[in-house]
């Protein structure tokens, strides 16, 4: 395996399979600002892409095979695009590239094989979509090789069905759509309900800090499904199609007639698309009080009505409120462990990240990394010239 970067990758590709790359992949990984657990309840999300990212170098074969080699997991595994199976085990992995194929191909779409070797730096299993990364990775790959007319958005479309439908987690629609269509400098405001989406700058001056709380997601995805059908319930009984078409005064209106539990999930749902908007008025207006306030508001809802929060993000984020220079701070992702997202005077960027280092250190025992991110373009596919470097 060894150190290696995306420069290195060429090379690496022409070790591995004695053959020149003529593609290079990267798709990035995300944070989201604001718009926690409101995708998949058609709601509005406030994602930016972040200079981490997958990156495949590849090239196209004629005999329908797809071999892969992972530089971060040491390991090879190969399919036939003419019958994909799920892989177990040490290549587990691999069923993103290979649920990427099969959801290309059930829209009709003729592939190519390919070799491919696959390297990222974003942090596994840390809440920052190195999965949705890898999907649109993939099905980029794909499209690229294959010479494909798809756009960003068909490329995320078909990446979050190979999650849905061949790995099996039913994940909303934001990390594929911000992996595939981020813009450097800015975030972008996604109605997940018409797909619309427009980049939102973020302001100068405002630094975003990721903040690792190394506390690994367990039952993620039982809990996911579980609060998935707690939101559709109170759809149903709201008499709804989806909790983005209810207002915070509708939902009061109705308050006797929901369980108490069903309220106060749909209160955060309601009430995070709201603060979602008012958070991009107030960032293009320039009211940082407004946006910092609106963070805190977002992760004490996910806190005490969604239930997905945990001690560790709880800790990282009252620490953060403690530190100078801090805007706002919140959990960011699915939650139940992983990172928060802050928001930061940018001058004050770099003695923050060691104050809350040591504060979270103190209080929890646990190091956690920090990174100072920058918001960078959605995916891109580079043709390689025959020297292997990208032109
Ligand atoms: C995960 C899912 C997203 C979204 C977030 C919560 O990251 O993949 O679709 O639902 O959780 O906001």
């Amino acid at each position: 395996m060894g150190e290696i970067t995306q420069h290195d990758l060429p090379a690496a590709f022409r070790r591995r399979f004695e053959a020149e790359p003529s593609l290079m992949v990267r798709a990035p990984g995300r944070v989201n600002l604001i718009g926690e657990h409101t995708d998949y309840n058609q709601g509005f999300v406030l994602p930016l892409a972040i200079n981490r990212a997958v990156w495949i170098a590849a090239r196209a074969r004629a005999d329908g095979q797809v071999a892969l080699i992972s530089e971060n997991f040491g390991n090879r595994s190969a399919f036939s695009l003419a019958s994909i199976q799920q892989a177990t085990g040490a290549e587990a992995w691999s069923n993103y590239v290979r649920g990427a194929a099969h959801a290309l191909q059930a829209q009709g779409h003729r592939l190519c094989g390919m070799d491919a070797l696959v390297w990222g730096d974003v942090p596994v299993g840390s809440g920052l979509s190195s999965s949705a990364a890898l999907l649109v990775a993939s099905t980029l790959a794909f499209s690229a090789l294959a010479e494909l007319d798809l756009s960003p958005l068909d490329i995320a479309l078909r990446a979050q069905q190979a999650e849905v439908e061949f790995v099996g987690v039913n994940v909303g629609v934001m990390d594929q759509m911000i992996s595939a269509l981020g813009q450097a400098g800015h975030a972008l405001l996604i109605d997940c309900h018409s797909l619309a989406h427009r980049p939102v700058p973020v302001p100068n001056g405002v630094a975003v800090v990721i903040a690792d709380s190394m506390k690994r997601r367990g039952l993620v995805d039982s809990k996911y499904n579980e609060r998935r059908a707690e939101c559709e319930e109170g759809a149903r009984r709201l008499g709804v199609q989806s909790l983005r078409d209810v207002t915070i005064a509708a939902l009061e209106a109705k308050r006797a007639s929901l369980p108490e539990l069903i309220w106060r999930r749909c209160r955060h749902v309601v009430g995070e698309n709201a603060r979602v908007l008012a958070c991009v008025e107030a960032l293009r207006a320039g009211r940082l009080d407004e946006v910092g306030a609106l963070l805190v508001q977002s992760h004490e809802s996910l806190r005490d009505d969604y239930e997905v929060s945990c001690r560790e993000l709880d800790v990282m984020v009252e620490a953060a409120l403690r530190q100078e220079g801090i805007i706002g701070a919140r959990m960011t992702g699915a939650g139940f462990g992983g990172c928060t997202v802050n928001l930061v005077r940018e001058e004050r960027a770099g003695r923050f990240v060691d104050g809350l280092r040591e504060a979270y250190r103190a209080q929890t025992g646990l190091t956690p990394s920090i990174y100072v991110c920058r918001a960078t373009d959605g995916a891109q596919a580079i043709n390689l010239s025959l020297s292997g470097q990208p032109t």
